[in-house]
């Protein structure tokens, strides 16, 4: 990574193909290998406070609170760019999303590199995201060169993305419950999906298998409709489908978060004609659930 390189590595949330972020020609090639169009930005993952330093020009108040409640852990925050950090890593603006990740492995590769890194999930753009190995080297193929393989990873969906400035918003749901947020600094607001100026590259087709998939309970879905499609559960799988998977029998977010890409991977690789995913309530983990499940049906 020193030398240029990019490495897919492992973080609480998802795999990561990460750069160093001060490195615009490593970063460039982390786009390449992604097929990733250069007006989507990266988050930029740091260590700790002093790497924080070099990567924003200000911490304001309110992220300070946040940082030192939720870090390390899947937050990313947008704040204000610091010069040495390449515009090819903000799709040229002047605010820079950081988070400082949980992963043993993460922060090991941060610690030896002593670097930040840039580094979106490690998945062809659009696909599935990876918590996996497996799914890295299936979605990237040898336009990767190392992954440094963790096993499955624990949360299973992607960081929760904060504006601070002018006032909180949140610009994508993640791995960390917003109700989270806002019992630590009070109302943020929700950016409606179709302004995508506020959260650039957050287009609404994304985190998509191949098959096609739409949102459907199965108690909706008449038994003849069900042959050679897929079913994904929420607590119960559904008879008459050529294929299901339940996210949490137990009925837990969490259970369901951590599973919902790696049950998704399993039945697109089964080729069916359809897949039907069930919704579960937007309270909690659950809003990040549906707004992959939404982007995965457009
Ligand atoms: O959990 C995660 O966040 C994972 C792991 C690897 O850390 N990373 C990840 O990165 O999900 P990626 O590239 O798939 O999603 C990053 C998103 C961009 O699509 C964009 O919406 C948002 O972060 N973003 C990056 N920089 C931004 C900025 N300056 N302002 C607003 N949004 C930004
Ligand atoms: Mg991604």
């Amino acid at each position: 990574m020193r030398g240029g390189g990019i490495v897919a590595f492992p973080t609480e949330t998802v795999y990561g193909l990460g750069a160093v972020a001060t490195d615009a020609r490593a970063v460039t090639r982390v786009f390449e290998a992604k097929g990733r169009p250069s007006f989507d930005p990266l988050i930029v993952h740091v260590l700790d406070d002093e790497m924080l330093a070099g990567v924003v020009s200000a911490v304001p108040a309110s992220a300070r609170v946040l940082i030192e409640r939720f870090w390390p852990g899947p937050l990313t925050l947008v704040l204000s760019r610091a010069q040495r950090i390449p515009l090819v890593v903000t799709a040229g603006m002047e605010t820079v999303a950081v988070r400082s990740p949980s992963h043993d492995v993460a922060r090991a590769l941060l610690a030896q590199t002593r670097l930040p890194i840039a580094a979106p999930s490690a998945n062809a753009f659009g696909a599935l995201s990876p918590t996996r190995a497996e799914h890295v080297v299936h979605s990237l193929g040898d336009r990767v060169a190392l992954v440094l393989d963790a096993g499955a990873t624990t949360l299973g969906l992607e960081s929760t993305i904060v504006r601070l400035e002018p006032q909180p918003a949140l610009l994508r749901p993640g791995a960390l419950p917003v109700e989270e947020i806002e019992a630590a600094i009070g109302p943020v607001e929700r950016i409606v999906r179709h302004e995508c100026s506020a959260a650039p590259g957050r287009l609404e087709h994304h985190y998509a298998p191949r098959t096609r998939l739409r949102i459907a309970r199965a108690a909706d879905v008449p038994l003849e409709q069900r042959a050679g499609v897929a079913y994904l559960g929420w607590t119960e799988s559904a008879e008459g489908y050529a294929a299901s998977r339940v996210l949490s029998t137990q009925g837990s977010l969490r259970e369901a978060a951590a599973r919902l890409f790696e049950c998704l991977y399993e039945l697109d690789a089964l080729e069916c004609t359809r897949i039907d995913a069930e919704p579960v309530d937007e309270g909690g983990l659950g809003l990040a659930i549906m707004d992959r499940l939404r982007r995965a049906a457009t």
